[in-house]
């Protein structure tokens, strides 16, 4: 096998490639979508960043990610990241692909000085989830989806739905606080200071997105926040929509009323004619992993390894 950079004249062989890797996760998670337009590969033929793999004249694989970034997911280290249409292997031999191509490439990572590695899998390729495994990658964030039939749970009598108009946005402020507190707490440890939550709740409460709240005698207990696009090329496809945001009050959780209100999401984005719901969470979350596992069925798994500081001190 042999591995060279990434460059523009291997940008066909790689669409080949991402879109049968996209076909074999569709087989496993039939809610998945058909996918005709996958982003485009340029700008990682042109970051230099990238590695692609032969046997013989045949490109057998290829990884590349965005141009890194300070201070990935709130660390102290330049991250980069590689999202399912950047990198992808036949299925032939694939472990070894992946180990040749990773050496490869976080060789120049590290080289420029990137120590955080995060790298979207497919939930259901064992074989490159268990490679990066092994080179000491972890699971952190998951990309779920589910079709419109309705969540079967017990209706209950004292709660109301709708979604929230804008001028009534603020209604979820606490609430929204109050998930901060929880993504900020253990095990979670995604922690914003005061300030960086107040600036992150100003675009937050501008977004052009709709929030579904559950009432209790006119006080929301729980909301659901749902966008036109998620994190993926599938979340961007037509008739589908992406929870961005819940939250249920804890003196509510547990008994049904988050169901409820997925289930009216459901049922109304069902109405406009919306096909597929998408949610991306930390899978480090147990309230968000322990709900979003019973209604979505994941397709990806977003594994990232943290490259310790010693690597960099070996850069010229
Ligand atoms: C996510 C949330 C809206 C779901 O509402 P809920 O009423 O708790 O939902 P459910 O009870 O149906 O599901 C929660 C699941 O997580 C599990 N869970 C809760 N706390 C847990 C913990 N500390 N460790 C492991 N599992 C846990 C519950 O047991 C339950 O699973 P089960 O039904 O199999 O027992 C609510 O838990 C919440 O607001 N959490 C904090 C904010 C959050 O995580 N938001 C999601 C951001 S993506």
């Amino acid at each position: 096998m042999n591995i060279v950079n990434f460059e523009k004249e291997h940008i066909d062989a790689a669409k080949a490639i991402v879109l049968a890797n996209y076909s074999e996760e569709k087989q496993f998670v039939k809610e998945l979508p058909d996918v005709n337009e996958f982003p485009n590969l340029g700008e990682f033929a042109e970051n230099g960043l990238g590695v692609a793999a032969f046997e013989q004249d045949k490109m057998v694989g290829f990884l590349c990610c965005f141009r890194p970034w300070e201070n990935a997911f709130g660390s102290t280290a330049k991250g980069t990241f590689s999202p399912i249409h950047a990198h992808g292997a036949v299925a032939e031999n694939r472990e070894m692909i992946y180990r040749r191509m990773y050496q490869a490439a976080a060789e120049k990572w590290v080289a420029n000085g990137i120590a955080y590695h995060a790298i979207a899998m497919y939930a259901h390729d064992e074989k490159a989830l268990r490679t990066l495994f092994s080179y000491g990658f972890g699971l952190r964030c998951v990309d779920a989806v589910r079709d419109m039939e309705s969540i079967v749970c017990l209706p209950i009598q004292e709660l109301q739905f709708r979604v929230l108009p804008k001028v009534e946005i603020t209604k979820i402020r606490e609430m929204r606080r109050q998930l901060s507190a929880h993504l900020g707490s253990s095990p979670c440890f995604m922690y914003s200071r005061k300030q960086e939550f107040e600036n992150w709740l100003v675009r937050a409460e501008a977004r052009n997105t709709d929030v579904y709240v559950a009432e209790m005698n006119g006080m929301p207990v729980a909301f659901i926040e749902v966008a036109d696009d998620g994190e993926n090329f599938v979340t961007e496809t037509a008739n589908m929509k992406n929870i961005c945001g819940a939250f249920c009050l804890p003196e509510y959780r547990g008994n049904g009323i988050f169901a409820n209100l997925l289930n009216y999401v459901v049922g109304t984005l069902r109405q406009q004619g919306i096909t597929r719901l998408g949610v991306d969470f930390e899978s480090y979350n147990p309230t968000a992993s322990g709900a979003w596992n019973k209604y979505f069925t994941p397709y990806t798994h977003s594994v990232v390894r943290r490259i310790d500081e010693c690597a960099l001190h070996n850069i010229e």
